[in-house]
């Protein structure tokens, strides 16, 4: 019997891509060139199923251009590069990897935010420059992160990573505003409480946002939303490009009527809107929340996981859309 072929589409850690090959026929990509969406397609021809990142976008062209294909496994747990309906449409189940990277990426949250907070990229570079040559009563001064409100935009398992770290080992005021309220089980530990978006804005000392991108959290933070804030806030971006409008952010920097920015992912990445290049009250980091060795370990290893089940009749770990279980082809 021929075995079912499916396609990594990124490189990833060779010995956990290689328990695929104990079921499959694989196709790598070892050079980790990123297909053009034809190219993508071409090499999905005859793949039952796809180990892909946020980098490979799934939707009905590639989809209907592959009719063959089973299950689409992102490593990743934001699958917005993922179209799900599509994927109803057309019964291929498409899987992502939560919990894995959760507290890895409140870990870098928190970083991210201290790092804004506190001016150390741009007392960096300013050593770096050589331009240290006196203390100063004002040089770099920031502002505190303990004692201060920490406001969370998405406070799903991420949201809530970040939010305990503020409240349990920083004594922060943690207010959270999210499409529904959290149980108040898990608000109480971590004394959140629920705000509105606008409130969120204008009492958070520093704002994190943890939103999934979505056509309904496109630019959630625009320049609207950035005229509500404190002139001293700081705002940190972990979710994804485009929750946050990148031009508008720039321009609030630029004229300081927010103090600093963390960023960690970007509209149209590996692109940076110049604008942020060039302003120094922003921390800029490259989609790195999740990248420690072990964790994205953990990330590939649930990927694969998901895909050895999907196609194997097994329940994957991790499904997005498991109403389309079981695969009937
Ligand atoms: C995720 O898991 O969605 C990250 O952004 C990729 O590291």
């Amino acid at each position: 019997m021929t075995r079912p072929a499916v396609l990594v589409a990124r490189a990833a850690f060779p010995d956990i891509v290689d328990r695929l090959r104990a079921h499959f026929e694989v196709e790598d990509n070892p050079a980790d060139r990123i297909f053009t969406k034809a190219e993508l397609s071409a090499k999905l021809a005859g793949k039952a199923g796809a180990f892909i990142t946020g980098s490979e976008r799934i939707d009905a062209e590639v989809l209907d251009a592959n009719p063959q294909l089973r299950a689409v496994c992102n490593m990743a747990v934001g699958y917005n590069n993922i179209d799900v309906d599509a994927c109803n449409a057309r019964g291929v189940l498409a899987t992502n990897t939560p919990d894995v990277l959760t507290e890895t990426t409140a870990d870098f949250g928190f970083a991210l935010m201290m790092a804004t907070a506190r001016r150390i990229a741009e007392g960096e570079h300013f050593l770096r420059r050589g331009e240290w040559t006196k203390w100063a009563y004002d040089m770099f001064a920031g502002s505190d992160v303990h004692g201060a409100t920490l406001g969370i935009l998405g406070m799903g398992r991420i949201g809530q990573a970040v939010a305990k770290r503020g409240a349990l080992g920083f004594g922060m005021k943690v207010i959270y505003h999210n499409r529904s309220r959290l149980a108040p089980e898990l608000e109480a530990p971590i004394g959140a409480r629920y705000v509105s978006k606008e409130a969120l804005l204008r009492e958070s000392d520093h704002l994190v946002i943890v939103v999934p991108y979505s056509p309904a959290s496109h630019h959630a933070i625009a320049a609207a939303e950035l005229a509500l804030m404190k002139p001293t806030a700081t705002l940190t971006n972990i979710a994804r490009g485009g929750v946050v409008d990148d031009a508008a952010l720039a321009a609030a920097l630029r004229e300081r009527r927010i103090a600093a920015a963390g960023l960690d992912v970007f509209e149209g990445e590996p692109k940076v809107h110049p604008d942020l290049l060039s302003v120094p009250n922003v921390v800029l980091t490259p989609h790195i929340a999740s990248a420690t060795v072990a964790t994205r370990r953990a990330m590939a290893s649930l990927a694969v996981d998901n895909l050895i089940a999907a196609l194997t009749g097994a329940v994957p770990p991790t499904p997005v859309n498991p109403q389309v279980l079981p695969l009937k082809r």
